[in-house]
């Protein structure tokens, strides 16, 4: 017989995997405190922009796999929970919250059948899982929790969530590790790596990874500021390192660096955790790398002060995107948004497009100005900062561009678009990690 799936919390990764889990044929209910949530989500609506996922959602729905509650006690027969709940940065400090991981076990452990697995898919700090463990069984000995870290990126959850690279699995039991190999049988049989680990590992596995992607990024950050200092380039140095099949080309795109929901709080996470473990030296580096990070904000800054000659006061500024990356209307740390309210605030005026985070950049900067068209947001700017990479900025014409502006002068924030394009169509450009080499096409 099929398993029956819940999922607890449906944020970008809960809806992502209640709708993925229902297209591989099982039944899942999905659950969330926010009642706004569940009324979208059971009309096949996604409140969020995700590619594919909306689509995808209400063929699962239309099927009668899928369903959505607000009522928790709606979940009580199924044979497997997964955890998806939040786990932001706390208000007070670098540490994740686990409020909303906490609540979740405790509304689950007591109605749960016995015999059933929950399973811990939010990012945790390491001995989380052990101690959640503990608790269901001292409330409901009969069942049992393994823990199955998501590597899922925003702008690609469905992709990543039906085609992961690797599963990983933290559990002592056969029996739990055999519950899991069913939910993703398909995954197996199409020879996705399957890790088994313990409860830490598993928890550990996800930190890591997040870790050495935000090295990476600071990485050739900092060779940016190398490049500038001495005169280099460092998209041909990405390049030309990222040959090495040791070090790779992926994630060395230099730039005004990483934001989202999640690398900038779990490595602040990974780092107060490693001090409640008394192994903080271990971790001294990611320290750096956050520094390294903010620090591409304030560079960009400092790039626009050289170029507008000091004052920003009056000056008009636009920038193209405001979510933390393509392909997402998340503007959570969104380094994009971080820069134009800085430039707000110096006394700019700042006009920001975007072509799906406005609505969310808005309630977060509400005195922001927001235009939802391109040409509105060139219109008389005396310089333009492109800081996220969508498709739709690298394929503007830049003759046409420069009719719309008071004072061409792009800076790309993103190293993405066609510097020797736009320098052709008159236009000064200037990006990070390259220094002012205008006679280089
Ligand atoms: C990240 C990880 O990539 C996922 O594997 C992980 O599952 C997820 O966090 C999570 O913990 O849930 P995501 O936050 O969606 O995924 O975004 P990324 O694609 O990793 O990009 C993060 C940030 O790094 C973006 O702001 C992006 O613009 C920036 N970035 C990325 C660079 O500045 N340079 C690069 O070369 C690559």
């Amino acid at each position: 017989m099929s398993l029956k799936l819940s999922v607890i919390g449906t944020g970008y990764l809960g809806a992502t995997h209640a709708a993925c889990m229902a297209s591989l044929g099982f039944e899942v209910i999905g659950v969330d405190v926010d009642p706004a949530k569940i009324d979208l989500l059971s009309q096949g609506k996604v409140p969020f922009y995700e590619p594919d996922l909306e689509d995808l959602l209400a063929e699962q729905i239309k099927s009668g796999r899928l369903k959505f509650s607000k009522n928790i006690s709606d979940i009580a027969d199924c044979d497997v929970h997964f955890i998806c709940v939040g786990t932001p940065q706390v208000k007070n400090g670098i540490a994740a919250d686990l409020t909303y991981v906490n609540a979740a076990l405790e509304s689950v452990a007591p109605i749960i059948k016995a015999g059933s697995l929950v399973v811990g898919k939010s990012t945790v700090p390491v001995g989380t899982a052990a101690r959640l463990r503990d608790r269901l069984i001292e409330v409901n000995p009969k069942t049992d929790l393994a823990w199955n870290p998501e590597f899922l990126r925003e702008g690609f959850a469905v992709e990543d969530t039906l085609r992961p690279n690797r599963l990983v699995v933290g559990t002592n039991s056969d029996q739990a590790e055999a519950t899991l190999k069913k939910v993703y049988a398909q995954n197996l049989a199409e020879g996705t790596p399957w890790v088994r680990a313990d409860l830490p590992t598993s928890e550990l596995v996800k930190v890591a990874a997040n870790s050495f992607l935000a090295t990476k990024i600071s990485f050739i950050n900092a060779m940016a500021e190398i490049c500038e200092a001495a005169g280099g380039d460092v998209t041909v140095l990405a390049k030309a390192i990222g040959y090495d099949p040791r070090i790779g080309n992926r994630f060395l795109q230099a730039g005004i660096g990483f934001g989202g929901g999640c690398l900038p709080k779990d490595i602040r996470a990974f780092m107060a955790r490693a001090e409640e473990l008394g192994a903080q030296q271990a971790l001294e580096f990611l320290k750096e790398i956050d520094s390294i990070n903010l620090r591409a904000r304030q560079r960009i800054i400092e790039l626009v002060r050289k170029d507008l000659v000091d004052d920003l006061n009056g000056k008009k500024v636009a920038i193209l995107g405001a979510a933390f990356k393509p392909d997402s209307d998340d503007v959570r740390d969104s380094p994009a948004l971080d820069i134009a309210a800085q430039l707000q605030a110096a006394g700019a005026i700042v006009t920001v497009h975007d072509p799906k985070a406005i609505a969310n950049a808005q309630k977060r900067f509400p005195a922001l100005k927001f235009a939802d068209s391109i040409d509105d947001t060139f219109k008389d700017a005396e310089i333009v900062l492109h800081l996220t990479e969508w498709k739709i900025y690298r394929e503007l014409d830049p003759a046409k561009m420069k009719s719309l502006v008071k004072s061409s002068i792009m800076i790309d924030g993103r190293n993405a678009l066609d510097r020797s394009a736009w320098r052709a169509a008159g236009w000064k450009f200037r990006a990070l990690g390259v220094s002012d080499n205008s006679q280089i096409k």
